[in-house]
């Protein structure tokens, strides 16, 4: 049965919560496409919290009864993606006009996967980002959501290994779409 969530804005205080809800979300529904090791290193450096967009009041939560059941965002920043302790950040503002706008991190609880939740928090990005004037959305996408950014209208490009450092590579999908 679908979820119906309420999406609000993430606060600074629940930071360790989300990074939790983070962490428990990567390891349980990425098996198969990640090992542990691949895991050990993402969560913290690029899973994880970005806290530009949360004082922004970009990043979003998704809370079923009171309970975090997943989160995500949008940005108006050159940051494609990464939490708080990646390495290399890019600075500065997008336009509107010529640029597309980032969708960020989305990350369900394992217990609420596949009853709309992910979608439910994408829908309310995808309406911030159209109302700040963006034309299009562009994203790093995990093979885990891939699979739901495909279902929801985005097209991907080659996939790339991208470097974590600590000699560990990670898959991702770069994926884009354009808004009506
Ligand atoms: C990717 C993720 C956010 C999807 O969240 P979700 O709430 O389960 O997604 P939804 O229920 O809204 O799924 C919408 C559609 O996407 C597709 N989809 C989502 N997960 C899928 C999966 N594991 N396999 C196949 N299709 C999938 C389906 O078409 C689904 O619709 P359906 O359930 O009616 O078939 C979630 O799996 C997750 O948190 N994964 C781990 C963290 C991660 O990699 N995040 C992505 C960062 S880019």
């Amino acid at each position: 049965m679908t979820a119906s969530p309420t999406i609000r804005p993430a606060r600074l205080d629940e930071r360790s919560a989300l990074e939790a809800l983070i962490a428990r979300s990567a390891r349980a529904l990425s098996v198969g496409d990640y090992d542990e090791a691949q895991l050990d290193r993402a969560i913290g450096t690029v899973f994880g919290v970005d806290t530009e967009l949360v004082e922004d009041g970009t990043y979003l939560v998704a809370e079923i009864g009171g309970v975090l059941a997943g989160c995500g965002g949008w940005s108006r920043r050159k940051t494609l993606f990464g939490a708080d302790g990646r390495r290399d950040r890019e600075p500065g503002f997008l336009d509107p006009a010529v640029d597309a706008a980032k969708i960020r991190a989305f990350f369900v609880a394992p217990e609420w996967a596949r009853r709309g939740v992910g979608t439910a928090i994408l829908d309310a990005c995808e309406a911030a980002a159209r109302a700040a004037g963006f034309k299009a959305l562009e994203l790093m996408a995990t093979l885990p959501g891939e699979r739901m950014y495909r279902a929801l209208g985005f097209k991907g490009s080659d996939p790339i290994e991208y470097d974590m450092g600590e000699g560990r590579m990670i898959r991702f999908v770069p994926m884009r779409k354009d808004l009506e």
